[in-house]
């Protein structure tokens, strides 16, 4: 493991609004002939959680390293906290990362761990009962490490990398090897380093600082996160809101009549606008954009307007006809099926697997309108 954890640059505030956290284009690692990271341009919004996903191999930590100045990029540029990436001394200070797994000193207490790392790095050891207290670790400071379980390890490391209070903090693959609840403890506790105040908890600046935690574990992703970044072999598969990436797998629509009998009419008033329409019971189910279909980068924004606007047009037409809708239900593919279809070019299918959510047609629309995807 790798603790960056080194003095902070004295400041006096910090707005969550400003510079992207990372701002980095055509980043690129060649190992010989191999191109493990290629040509990727990610942007992460000051202040968000970011979910850097991806399956073994895709090069998250390869990403991670280059960002952190561990690995030099074969290629790429751009800017980390505003600085430039190709000069990491200069925005390191306000990093802190945990690459890796822990490797904290064995033999010393959790606290003495974060006291000689402060010393080491000039930081104030008086603040490691607080980050202690942060991390979950309270009543366990005077044990040594060795005794702590991988998850309690693995939070004291977060731990370490607090010292600096970091403005962006870089955890690889935090939930590794933890079981049902470590994972819970770890995710509660990354989704807290975004949200909560610094250690000098009078000044208050919620969500300034900025997390980027990688993790193969998509339902992880989805309960902390609100940005993500989808990794595949070497290449940028998504980034955007993780409601954006949810939404964006909206391709069916359920649409239910106040009058049952009106089934047969709305069915042929959906087909004269050109969508294929199923009837099942008593609801017809749209078919959005059965052509559209999930490869490379996409854009969140584009298709679920698109599909919002379609919608919108059944609605009004029905109207027009006198059929009141009572129900508009949006079946939304859950994140992993989303992923399987980008990183293994596999659509994911809403008629086999997709979970239905309902909305008024209000909500969707602005459902839609809240996605704000890159491409
Ligand atoms: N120093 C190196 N020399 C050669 N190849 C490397 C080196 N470091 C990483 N790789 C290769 O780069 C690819 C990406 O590795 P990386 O560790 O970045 O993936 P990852 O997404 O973090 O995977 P995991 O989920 O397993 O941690 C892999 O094929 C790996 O073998
Ligand atoms: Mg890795």
């Amino acid at each position: 493991m790798t603790v960056i954890a080194k003095p902070a640059a004295p400041r006096e505030s910090r707005p969550a609004a400003g510079p992207p956290a990372v701002d980095v284009r055509g980043l690129t690692k060649r190992y010989g002939r191999g191109t493990v990271v290629d040509n990727l341009s990610i942007t992460v919004p000051a202040g968000v959680v970011a979910g850097f996903v991806g399956p073994n191999g895709a090069g998250k930590t390869t990403t991670l390293r280059m960002l952190l100045g561990l690995v030099r990029p074969s290629a790429g540029e751009g800017a980390v906290l505003g600085e430039p990436l190709r000069h990491p001394a200069k925005y390191l200070p306000r990093v802190g990362a945990l690459i890796e797994g822990p490797a904290l000193y064995p033999t010393l207490s959790g606290r003495r761990n974060l006291t000689s790392l402060a010393v080491l790095a000039g930081q104030d050891p008086a603040s490691a009962d607080g980050i202690l207290e942060r991390v979950g670790l309270a009543g366990r400071g005077d044990d040594a490490f060795r005794t702590y379980s991988l998850g309690m390890k693995q939070r004291l490391a977060i731990g370490a990398a607090l010292l600096s209070d970091p403005e962006l903090l870089v955890l690889d693959e935090p939930t590794n090897g933890l079981d049902p609840a470590g994972i819970r403890q770890m995710r509660d506790l990354v989704r807290s380093l975004a949200d909560a105040p610094g250690r000098d908890g009078a000044r208050a600046r919620a969500r300034a600082r900025t997390v980027l935690v990688s993790s193969h574990l998509l339902a992880e992703v989805e309960q902390i996160c609100d940005w993500i970044i989808v990794l595949d072999r070497g290449r940028l598969a998504y980034q955007g809101p993780t409601e954006g990436f949810m939404t964006s797998a909206t391709s069916r629509v359920a649409l239910r009549p106040e009058d049952p009998a009106a089934l047969g009419m709305l069915a042929d008033l959906v087909a004269g606008l050109g969508l294929p329409g199923d009837r099942i019971g008593d609801r017809l189910l749209v078919e959005l954009d059965r052509t559209a279909r999930v490869s490379g980068a996409v854009t969140a924004a584009a298709e679920t307007t698109a599909a919002a606007a379609a919608i919108a047009g059944v609605s009004r037409a029905a109207h027009a006809r006198g059929i009141t809708l009572v129900e508009i239900s949006w079946q939304r593919a859950s994140l992993e099926e989303r992923y399987q279809g980008l990183v293994e070019g596999q659509p994911a299918d809403p008629a086999r697997s997709a979970t239905a959510t309902t909305a008024t047609a209000a909500t969707a629309t602005a459902m839609a309108s809240r996605v704000g995807g890159l491409r």
